[in-house]
């Protein structure tokens, strides 16, 4: 079975309730919920976290990538400036996708660098909530290959 963790940095905890223009009106938990019957069809192992804090993301990044085969991070707006984070991403040794809810390149234009994108295997960013099940399946085919050409 894939073990993947999802990690959703600050102010996500507030969807549902901050900006519907560009996040929509579904909260994190109903975003979880989605996410987590399409991972159990697909019998997938999900571990989500949600913090407001860069050392508690850098925790958990540091203590759960090991036992994990594949991670997803949005990494909200520390994606933009938090070299910190991206160090942590780097130094795991197991594929990454950043996602986000919105485009942050149609957006302003601070929210269009990301400095966590490039040590991630790809960014999927524009789809709402699909972002998150379209990087599961994008972990999905990576991983089971992987496998695949291990045996
Ligand atoms: C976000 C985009 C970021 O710019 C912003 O700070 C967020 C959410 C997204 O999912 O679209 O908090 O990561």
């Amino acid at each position: 079975m894939l073990k993947i963790g999802i990690i959703n940095g600050p102010n996500l905890n507030m969807l549902g309730k901050r900006d519907q223009k560009n996040y929509g009106n579904l909260t994190l938990e109903e975003i979880n919920h989605k996410i987590e019957s399409f991972a159990k069809k697909e019998d997938i192992e999900l571990t989500i976290k949600q913090s407001n804090f860069e050392g508690e993301i850098i925790e958990f990044i540091q203590q759960n990538s090991s036992k994990l085969n594949g991670l997803i991070i949005n990494p909200a707006a520390y994606t933009h400036y938090s070299y910190a984070i991206a160090d942590a991403l780097r130094d795991c040794p197991i594929p990454i996708v950043e996602v986000h809810l919105s485009n942050i390149f149609s957006r302003e234009d601070f929210r269009a660098k990301s400095v966590t994108a490039s040590v991630c295997i790809g960014q999927i960013a524009g789809f709402g909530y699909q972002s998150y099940i379209l990087a599961i399946r994008a972990l999905q085919d990576l991983l089971e290959k992987k496998l695949r050409k291990i045996k």
